[in-house]
């Protein structure tokens, strides 16, 4: 079957699939919809987390998939991520068990630390008041708590820079399987890939089309020329073109879509490829980070006095 999924091995031996169901943005009302159209689309990969508000509805879903055998849990793979409000080692176990009550599991096959940044417990929004300190090596102790219980089944991080992911595999017992970034061909991440790569740590690619519909964005990614002149030549839209494009750079690729014909667009991403002297051209396209996390970063809350010390001057 063209639109069969394919898979990347993780450092723990398991098998992530290349393609996953972004939820962030789903609204509530429409993700649970959009979940079950993908799951029946062949969708293996669900990529969740407590902040997107929407992790309840996704598990009335997954319930009913799994009693009407439209798909087994073992064969499905779902994230979920640690918000910043719960980094506190006691508070991570809290925060999981949450998540798995929501989406009616018993594990997870990755967890994440969502962001490298840490808020008061119980505070709400972005307020720079409610930024503190992190304590990274601690929180992943508590991490590797679950992976031991096994509630996760893997364990990693997201929106880490190659400097703080290099410190925390210094300390940690069980090594991040996952580094989950924004990546798509406006933002490729070629050091954090490389580096990622010679530690055995996935690379998992958050907004791979660039986030168009996110209204505080300039997002011009698919309207890009390159992508648009690949995706003339191959008969392929240029969603599918940055798709593909982050499958053959080795990473997983995660976009989010509540339409149904978009989300099975997104699918159809093997079994065809982009030929080296077109894949040669994404070296042209000039590179902005779109997600910058400016709201992690003040002049005296938390540790991040600026953009460039979030991300150890990877912007
Ligand atoms: P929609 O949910 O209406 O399909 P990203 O995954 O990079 O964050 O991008 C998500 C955004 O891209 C959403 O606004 C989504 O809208 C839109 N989108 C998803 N798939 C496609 C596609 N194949 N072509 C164009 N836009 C898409």
């Amino acid at each position: 079957m063209a639109n069969e999924i394919r898979y990347f091995e993780l450092n723990t031996g398991a098998k992530i699939p290349s393609v996953g169901l972004g939820t962030w943005q789903a609204d509530p009302g429409v993700v649970g919809d959009a979940v079950a159209v993908a799951i029946k689309a062949g969708y293996r990969h669900i990529d969740c987390a407590r902040i997107y508000g929407n992790e309840k509805e996704i598990g009335s879903v997954l319930k009913k998939l799994f009693q009407d055998g439209v798909v087994k849990r073992e064969d499905l793979f779902v994230t979920s991520k640690l918000w910043c409000t719960d980094h506190a080692p006691e508070d991570v176990p809290e925060a999981l068990d949450q998540t798995l009550q929501d989406l009616q599991l018993d594990y997870v096959d990755l967890y994440l630390i969502h962001w490298p940044v840490s808020m008061k417990k119980g505070s709400i929004g972005f307020k720079p008041e409610n930024l503190v300190p992190p304590n990274i090596p601690a929180t992943w102790k508590a991490m590797e708590g679950l992976y031991d219980a096994g509630k996760a089944r893997a364990i990693g991080v997201s929106n880490f820079s190659s400097k703080k992911l290099g410190d925390l595999l210094e300390v940690a017992r069980v090594p991040p399987a996952v580094n989950q970034v924004e990546c798509h061909p406006s933002w490729q991440q070629n050091k954090l890939h490389e580096f990622c790569k010679s530690k055995g740590v996935h690379l998992s690619g958050y907004s791979p089309l660039g986030s168009p519909g996110t209204t505080w964005l300039k997002s011009e990614v698919l309207k890009h020329p390159v992508l648009n002149t690949v995706a003339e030549k191959l008969g392929k839209t240029p969603a599918q073109v940055a798709l593909r494009w982050g499958l053959q750079m080795g990473h997983s690729v995660l976009p989010k879509s509540t339409n149904e014909e978009r989300i099975k667009q997104n699918l159809d991403v093997y079994g065809w490829s982009i030929p080296d002297d077109l894949f040669a051209k994404f070296s042209e396209i000039e590179q902005a980070r779109l997600i910058r996390g400016t709201s992690f970063t003040h002049d005296t809350f938390g540790v991040y006095r600026s953009v460039e010390e979030l991300w150890d001057g990877e912007i």
